[in-house]
């Protein structure tokens, strides 16, 4: 892994994501290019959903040359970063947060932020872009009304404003360690840190995937892979591979 992050902010782009995939494929952008985005004007999440990232809040955006063997594992990448997110926030930010398999941050039960993967191949070979959205220093209020009720921001939850830049700078290198041990250990150590953090962990819930039954079950972790994995009524174990996680309550 490359391990000398070149971070260049920009004050907009349209979307961070897009515009550092673009520059990946041309050959332009190389392993290890953060490229962090003041305010976005059309953020995009899992399955394309809009991203809003109004000016205050953090939209970066990363590359990575993975090692063999971890070519295709951007699931897998997602749920590392969303670690080193946990971990940042209690260190920091005095934060307890939990993690909502498969790509976001929770914290008093409401998200504070997404994360997006994706593997691709650039002319010199495979990369990782790994995206991440979160409500820094904007208020509920600066989002539109339809989304406030679901959404925090660190501000609000701090009641005060974080240097963006020394957040970025703390999140590197606490993406950094954990990217080094997932590569040196294998996913085993991921596995456990996001289930002691994981949102709804032994509570009823339901995934709901686009075109597909709905799956109702008791949330019980993890499975080595990093698929989540349902207790239905009958007692049946089901994996999850995708899908939006709801709770009852
Ligand atoms: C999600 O909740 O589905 C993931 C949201 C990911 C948003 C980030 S913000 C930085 C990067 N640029 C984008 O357009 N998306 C990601």
């Amino acid at each position: 892994m490359n391990s000398q992050w070149k971070v260049k902010y920009v004050p907009k782009t349209d979307s961070s994501h897009s515009t550092l995939k673009d520059l990946l494929l041309s050959g332009e952008g190389r392993a290890g290019a953060v490229l962090v985005a003041r305010e976005q004007n059309a953020g995009h999440g899992r399955l394309n959903r809009q991203w809003f990232s109004p000016l205050g809040n953090l939209a970066l955006s990363l590359s990575l040359a993975p090692p063999q063997g971890f070519e295709s594992k951007s699931y897998q990448y997602n749920l590392v970063t969303a670690l080193a997110l946990q971990e940042l926030l209690q260190k920091d930010y005095q934060q307890t947060v939990q993690i909502k398999w498969p790509n976001d941050i929770y914290l008093s039960g409401k998200k504070l932020s997404g994360i997006l993967s994706e593997n691709l191949k650039g002319p010199e070979g495979a990369l990782i872009i790994i995206g991440i959205g979160l409500n820094l220093n904007t208020t509920t209020s600066d989002f539109p009304e339809d989304l406030r009720e679901r959404l925090t921001t660190l501000r609000d939850a701090t009641g005060h404003e974080h240097d963006l830049e020394i957040f970025v700078k703390r999140l590197l290198t606490q993406l950094e360690s954990l990217i080094k041990l997932y590569h040196q250990r294998g996913f085993a150590p991921i596995k456990s840190g996001i289930e002691e953090n994981l949102l709804w962990r032994g509570e009823k819930i339901f995934v709901q995937e686009k075109d597909q039954e709905e799956i109702h079950g008791i949330c019980e972790g993890l499975d080595e892979d990093g698929f989540l994995l349902l207790r239905d009524d009958s007692g049946c174990q089901k994996r999850i591979l995708a899908g939006d996680v709801l709770c009852y309550s």
